[in-house]
């Protein structure tokens, strides 16, 4: 068995962190959001991975995963030229595939592992295709299956507009090489992409084994600010890394799920977790609160934070004013107002610089 994790796309929502950098890399709980992947793809016993990259972001995501030794994965980068769809991504891949069964993984989607029993569940049933599904409240914005009682998958339709049901397909997929004939045999959707959705469809109109899974954990896709703070607190609360490797003066108090990473400096501030603080950051009188996550070498002096995720080399100063729910990119920076407004609630892209007036 092999796997592809497609984490090419402009991610659109994520706007404008993703002027700067791949969706897939933004980080819950200080590692990017493809990792979390990656590592219940070798979790689950696979280790020939192929990453599907984007001509304007590929090469940031090579850089930061590398050729896989960290993950104990033997990673393989496909070049995908245009965000085709998809069922595209499968295509360009089947080089990389050959004639494997293979796990189709989208890297924004997060989801509390249970591969091993997909891939159990594929394989004993000798499946052409299982999809992941789980109960959404809004099951217009994603792939929506119609299922029988048994759960074998009836109809499958992409952001229907009158939902057959509320089970929508996770971006998590297995499939047999069946799939290269289907998607060598279905047409561009109105939003001219090939839909992975509408190859699963052709499968099952020729009387393919497809089947569905009913994921009973969470799934977070992370495309939008609210879904990534929703992933940090799931993070953060089911595998923070308790490690304190930083420096802590004596007028510090730390409670809680903490990490703080090495090279950091905590002076006189509160930190009551969870929370996770990358390395070589400075934390000086500030307060930080739960569901915080700060990525490297950030800053911040006077400061009081939470529920936020903060990333690398951001800088927030004299800022008195709580700050909750907010995103901060990387390099931004945060500086005082002269008189208190009355709430703060942000979302700002890397390279920024607010200053409050
Ligand atoms: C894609 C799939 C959709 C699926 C979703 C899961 O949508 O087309 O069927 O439900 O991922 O994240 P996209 O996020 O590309 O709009």
């Amino acid at each position: 068995m092999k796997a592809i994790i497609l984490s090419g796309g402009k991610g659109t929502r994520l706007r404008p962190l993703t002027y700067t950098g791949a969706k897939q890399l933004v980080p819950v709980a200080n590692k990017p959001i493809l990792w979390y992947g990656i590592e219940s793809i070798v979790a689950a016993g696979i280790t020939e991975i192929g990453i599907i990259i984007s001509p304007e972001t590929g090469g940031e995501v090579k850089a930061k995963t590398g050729d896989g030794s960290q993950f104990g994965a033997n990673i393989t980068y496909i070049l995908q030229d245009e965000p085709l769809g998809l069922a595209h991504a499968v295509k360009v891949a089947q080089p990389f595939l050959g004639d494997s069964p293979f796990v189709m993984y989208l890297g924004d989607n997060l989801v509390e592992s249970q591969l091993d029993l997909f891939i159990d569940k594929f394989e004993s049933k000798h499946l052409d295709a299982l999809t992941l599904l789980c109960e959404v409240e809004n099951p217009t914005a994603f792939g929506v299956a119609k299922v029988d009682a048994q759960g074998k998958v009836l109809q499958l339709i992409e952001k229907p507009k009158n939902p057959p049901s509320n089970l929508a397909l996770v971006g998590v997929y297995l499939f047999s090489p069946e799939i290269h004939h289907a998607i060598a045999n279905i047409k561009p959707s109105a939003r001219g992409e090939l839909e992975i959705t509408d190859a699963i469809q052709y499968l099952i109109d020729i009387q393919k084994n497809v089947d569905s899974f009913q994921l009973k954990g969470w799934w977070l896709d992370t495309g939008k600010k609210d879904d990534l703070l929703a992933a940090n607190q799931i993070i953060l609360d089911s595998c923070l890394d308790l490690t304190i490797e930083g420096e802590i003066d004596a007028p510090s108090k730390i409670s809680g799920r903490v990490h703080i990473g090495s090279g950091t400096k905590i002076i006189n501030s509160i930190i009551r977790g969870p929370v996770t603080i990358g390395n070589n950051c400075h934390i000086e009188n500030c307060f930080i609160g739960p569901y915080s996550s700060i990525a490297n070498e950030a800053t911040l002096i006077d400061a009081d934070i939470e529920h936020s995720v903060i990333l690398q080399g951001a800088k927030v100063v004299n800022i008195h004013q709580r700050i909750v729910d907010s995103l901060i990119g990387e390099r931004a920076q945060l500086k005082p107002a002269p008189q208190r407004p009355k709430a703060l609630r942000f979302m700002i892209g890397d390279d920024s610089q607010i200053e409050l007036a």
